[in-house]
């Protein structure tokens, strides 16, 4: 059996990207590996939050991931800040990586281009409490989406120089894995080929988006003024709108709107509608799952305490291990 890690920031509600990226594998992958996951609270600080949003922000991504299937009595699903292991791994790390590496990353150079007004020491280190959130509990598999790739290739990195430096053989390498899939991009409404939690209005939809909410979304969502004869090349928010469909709608109803695209009769309202209520029969399940576990305090406080206590208990014995192999000894 192989220990399974993956995490999902605390920034806001969670999206279709994150459910088709990561977690949908993470609920088939719970009863086959050693699973843990956990809602990154440390990694939203770089955002600034208010104690209340931040607060809000961790029940409702424990609420949401709870909602997905993820069986906490079968998982590790735990709150990053109650493991504070966490954050002296990342400090050890910290002293083996190089400000140059860091500067290459990618996720880093578009947060610089992007929000110049908060380029904070967090963003920059950000690849390495990712790192030792995985290594703690000596992860190999970690099931992310395609944009997390760059950042398993920087862990695999520090775990590796780790073992060179301290000559053992102590963190194994971790890789992204997609449950024998691709990893996968899900595209945003607006055209871009990204939903995420940061981007524009109208971008993402929520698991928790009531129907109207969604309708109006994929309603208001960015295409093209069609083909105009047979054989067209598909623009870039158009083949968004299909690989939304792919994710959610039946191959039938994914080839029915090619056949029409491909023969340039297609009326893009139709294709909206279609996915709208696609969507919709997706997420309702989830929506009322999410209003049932957002309602019991109890028993988010119990799933809350059960994980960090299993959670703990791993990342201490890395952490006893690792302060002995660094050459931390008691007198
Ligand atoms: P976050 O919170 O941005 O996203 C959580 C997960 O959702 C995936 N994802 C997507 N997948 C496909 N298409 C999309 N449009 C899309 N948007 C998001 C992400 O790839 C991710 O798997 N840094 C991480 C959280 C984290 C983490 C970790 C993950 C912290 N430590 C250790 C794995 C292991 C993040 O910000 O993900």
């Amino acid at each position: 059996m192989e220990t399974v890690l993956s995490g999902i920031r605390s920034t806001g509600n969670l999206h279709l990207g994150n459910y088709f990226g990561a977690i949908r594998n993470f609920v088939k992958m719970q009863h086959e590996h050693n699973c843990y996951f956990f809602i990154a609270d440390y990694h939203s600080l770089t955002t600034h939050p208010t104690p209340d949003d931040l607060h809000r922000n961790v029940r409702q991504v424990l609420v949401e991931y709870l909602a997905t299937g993820i069986d906490p009595e079968v998982a590790t699903l735990y709150i990053q800040s109650d493991v504070p292991e966490v954050a002296e791994l990342y400090l050890l790390l910290n002293m083996n990586v190089y400000m140059g590496e860091l500067e290459r990353c990618t996720s880093f150079k578009e947060k610089v281009r992007k929000q110049p007004e908060n380029i904070n020491a967090g963003l920059l280190t950000y690849p390495v409490l990712m790192a030792a959130d995985i290594i703690i509990h000596r992860a190999t598999k970690v099931p992310v989406g395609k944009d997390q790739e760059q950042h398993l290739e920087m862990a695999r990195t520090f775990a590796n120089r780790f073992n060179r430096m301290y000559k053992v053989d102590y963190f194994p390498p971790p890789y992204a894995f997609n449950f024998s899939e691709e990893l996968v991009k899900i595209p945003g409404l607006d055209g871009s080929t990204k939903m995420g939690k940061s981007e524009a209005e109208g971008n993402a939809i929520f698991l928790a988006d009531d129907p109207k909410v969604i309708r109006k979304k994929v309603m208001r969502a960015t295409t093209d003024s069609g083909p105009e004869q047979p054989g067209e090349d598909m623009s870039q928010p158009v083949e968004n709108l299909f690989n939304l469909m792919r994710a959610v709608s039946t191959p039938d109803t994914v080839q029915h709107f090619l056949d029409a695209f491909n023969g340039a009769t297609i009326r893009y309202g139709d294709l909206k509608k279609q996915l709208a209520e696609d969507i919709i029969s997706f997420t309702t399940p989830l929506r009322e799952r999410i209003l049932e576990i957002s309602a019991d305090d109890a028993y988010l406080g119990k799933v809350s305490r059960m994980g960090a206590e299993k959670a703990r208990e791993s990342a201490r014995k890395t952490i006893r291990e690792v302060r002995e192999i660094i050459g931390f000894k008691p007198f």
